[in-house]
């Protein structure tokens, strides 16, 4: 124990005065090891222009604090030892930067000279998007098994004048609310503890405003995303000297874990920006690095598509969704997209109340089964996608009878449900094999599949799971391990299958998860005014290609090219028959979805801009701007202005003021008159002064596409 302590204390010695620099093209994350040779983080911010300055910077605070030991605020890392001791002490051991794909890794190593505890800090700073991804190894280099209380990904620490934080909030329909506070000394935690339908109160991210509020063109702020489809944890903490601490994890709720000797455990990633001219930035830095480093397909295009689900709910027939098929054909869509309700034999699937877990297809209500389906779709020339939810089971069904040691359940006590259901035991790898199967086995009949809507709707419930036996601390991390591990099966076999992540809504988003699926389903509101508002707190870290927005009958005042128009903000989507739709509305439809289609390079991919917020008036204007500047599209809305409405004119953003612009509302619905075409502005003029857009009716829109001359 001694010689390795000498070993270390060398090691310390020789990297001492030198920082640890993680920077990318706008952002500094600095470190050092102080004279006990503890790691410490010295800086935090915009990036530092003078290397010579960087021995100026004071210590600052240990980067992964533990508990036991001088610091008296909450720890990252909690570890009774073997012999019972539960105190951990960190010595900076090395570091090595490494480049890899899109950026460059920084290792930094840490072990405790008493107990052969390693602590591995991994940073991967994405520079041209101003990303880093971070996240802990932590090994047990013990004899004996040890237990783990603790293990959050990361900490950082901030030393402002005041904090703001903005979190997000929510419920079933209800989702992203944003509410901005101050923060003051002492903790505020965000967490969940729902396990499978994660964060339908409350999704892993957050922004956090530095000194002031930041607007969306000023000011400094941080948005943080813990990659982590389960139970959550941020907790800020201003301490005494009124120094913030963010930990960023799992919630270490119910989820102590025994470490085997020799085991290693490995935290989530998270994600965060940085970025000094407010919120706008620091969205592009988010979206720019999901599109080319984490989002499935995230440079690729997006299918638009037509869903039988409030079309028809469980009630449908063959002939009805072949009918459905003609009406995607009619709007243009790439694709027909058959939801829930296809199932079960011994308790068809009828209604929620049943058949979920037993995926064969329904005799009676599709005798010709998918396949027909799918033969149907290429017959009309658009693709057929699948709706199912693998990880659940309702107790009236075949699985359920079989299988009752594959389902979380608590051992004699009567059961609890969740929509009439219960979760898997994804820590089994035999319902990991079972869940796979539910995909594979689909794609292997039915080659022609081409898209899947993976739903989970309820939480875990009678949370004690058969398989773990002893270890029930662990269900929470082994299911979602064990969820991952069927992900990446689907992932690496079907590489460029597209899917949609839902939740009954978004009742489990994250990066993590959309390394796996291409789009997430926003809400089951789908009420354009309320989508207004939903759509707007997601666009603050999701890209528009990746939130799916449908038009409903939800909200029958609200007229279909206002819904129309909302959705198209997102990735475009019809949950409506057409029969429920006028001949002047189909009509408009499909022009707008070819428009979707033509400016997808701008809506998907371009760069989005929050010019009026739906928070602040009765309006809300998002802008999209290609990459080049060469074009941008603009929507924007009336919601129900009150008398008197001050209708100021809206300022478009990053357009090149040096280029000229042809101007035209597109989205019209038949004989509508246009109030702007074919006339040309500067980028000058349309940043600097606007355009009269907004107006005073209720519930009206507006789009206006403006291309470079
Ligand atoms: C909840 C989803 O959010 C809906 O879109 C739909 O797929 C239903 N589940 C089906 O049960």
């Amino acid at each position: 124990m001694a010689m390795l302590a000498v070993a270390w204390l060398l090691a310390m010695a020789a990297h001492a005065a030198e920082p640890i620099r993680i920077s990318t093209q706008k952002m500094d994350l600095i470190m050092q090891v102080n004279g006990q040779g503890r790691l410490v983080q010295s800086y935090l911010g915009k990036r530092l222009l003078h290397d010579s300055d960087l021995g100026w910077l004071k210590e600052g605070r240990e980067v992964y604090l533990t508990h036991g030991m001088e610091d008296y605020f909450e720890p990252a890392v909690d570890i009774e030892h073997a012999d019972g001791n539960p105190s951990t002490l960190l010595r900076y051991v090395s570091h090595e930067v490494k480049p890899v794909q899109g950026g460059k890794e920084t290792v930094i190593t840490l072990a405790d000279d008493q107990y052969p505890t390693t602590v591995r800090l991994h940073y991967v700073a994405y520079e041209a998007e101003n990303v880093i991804k971070t996240w802990t190894e932590i090994t047990n280099g013990e004899k004996k098994s040890v237990k783990l209380a603790k293990y959050a990904s990361a900490t950082l620490h901030l030393d402002r004048e005041a904090y703001y934080l903005t979190a997000f909030s929510g419920d079933w329909a209800d989702e992203a609310h944003m509410n901005t506070e101050p923060l003051q000394p002492g903790k505020r935690v965000i967490d969940t503890k729902l396990g499978t339908r994660a964060n339908m109160f409350t999704p892993p991210m957050f922004i956090l405003s530095l000194d002031q509020q930041a607007g969306e063109t000023n000011g400094e702020c941080i948005f943080g995303q813990l990659g982590w489809t389960g139970n959550f944890r941020f907790t800020f903490e201003v301490d005494n000297k009124g120094g913030l601490r963010v930990i960023a994890g799992i919630n270490p709720y119910f989820s102590t874990r025994t470490m085997k000797a020799g085991e290693t455990f490995v935290t989530p990633e998270f994600f965060f920006t940085y970025s000094q001219e407010g919120m706008a930035k620091a969205t592009h830095h988010f979206h720019d690095w999901a599109r080319n480093h984490q989002l499935k397909d995230g440079t690729g295009t997006r299918l638009t598509l037509l869903n039988n689900w409030e079309a028809t709910y469980f009630s449908f027939n063959e002939d009805m969704l072949v009918g459905l098929m003609d009406d995607a054909v009619r709007l243009g869509v790439d694709m027909f997209l058959l939801d829930d309700g296809w199932f079960g034999n011994k308790y068809p699937r009828q209604s929620d109340t049943q058949g979920l877990g037993d995926w064969e297809e329904t005799h009676s209500k599709l005798p010709g089964g998918v396949g027909r389906l799918c033969e149907e779709a290429r017959k009309k020339g658009v693709k057929f996608g699948i709706w199912i939810e693998p990880e659940m089971v309702n107790p009236k069904s075949e699985l359920y009878e079989k299988h009752k040691d594959w389902v979380i359940h608590l051992p004699g006590r009567e059961e609890y449900y969740y929509r009439n259901q219960m979760v898997l035991d994804l820590c089994n790898p035999e319902v990991q094999e079972f869940v796979f199967e539910v995909v594979d086995r689909l794609m292997t009949s039915y080659p022609e599949i081409a898209f899947f809507k993976w739903d989970c709707n309820s939480p875990i419930t009678n949370i004690y799971s058969p398989y773990l036996k002893d270890r029930q601390q662990h269900l929470y991390v082994d299911y979602v391990k064990g969820l991952y591990s069927v992900l990446d099966r689907i992932k690496a076999k079907y590489p460029r299958l597209p899917m949609m992540l839902c939740s009954g809504g978004s009742g489990r988003i994250d990066y993590k998860a959309l390394e796996y699926f291409t789009e997430f389903w926003a809400s089951d509101n789908t009420d354009p005014v309320e989508r207004l508002f939903i759509q707007y707190g997601y666009s603050f870290f999701y890209p528009a290609k990746a939130t799916c927005a449908h038009v409903t009958t939800w909200n029958k005042q609200a007229s279909i090219k206002f819904k129309t128009d909302v959705a198209s903000m997102g990735k475009l989507g019809f949950d409506i028959k057409l029969s429920d739709m006028t001949e002047q509305e189909i009509q408009y439809a499909h022009e707008a979805v070819a428009n979707y289609h033509r400016l997808h390079p701008v809506i998907g991919d371009g760069d989005m801009y929050r010019l009026i917020s739906p928070y602040e008036q009765q309006h809300a204007a998002t802008q999209f701007v290609s990459k080049d500047r060469r074009h941008s599209v603009l929507f924007a809305f009336d919601i129900h202005p009150r008398f008197g409405d001050k209708l100021r004119y809206v300022k478009f953003r990053g357009l090149d003021p040096a280029l000229q612009y042809r101007v035209n509302e597109i989205n019209l619905m038949p004989g509508q008159s246009t109030w702007v075409k074919d006339r040309t502005y500067s980028g000058d003029f349309l940043m600097t002064v606007g355009l009269d857009i907004l107006s005073a009716g209720s519930m009206k829109s507006r789009v206006v596409e403006v291309v470079a001359q």
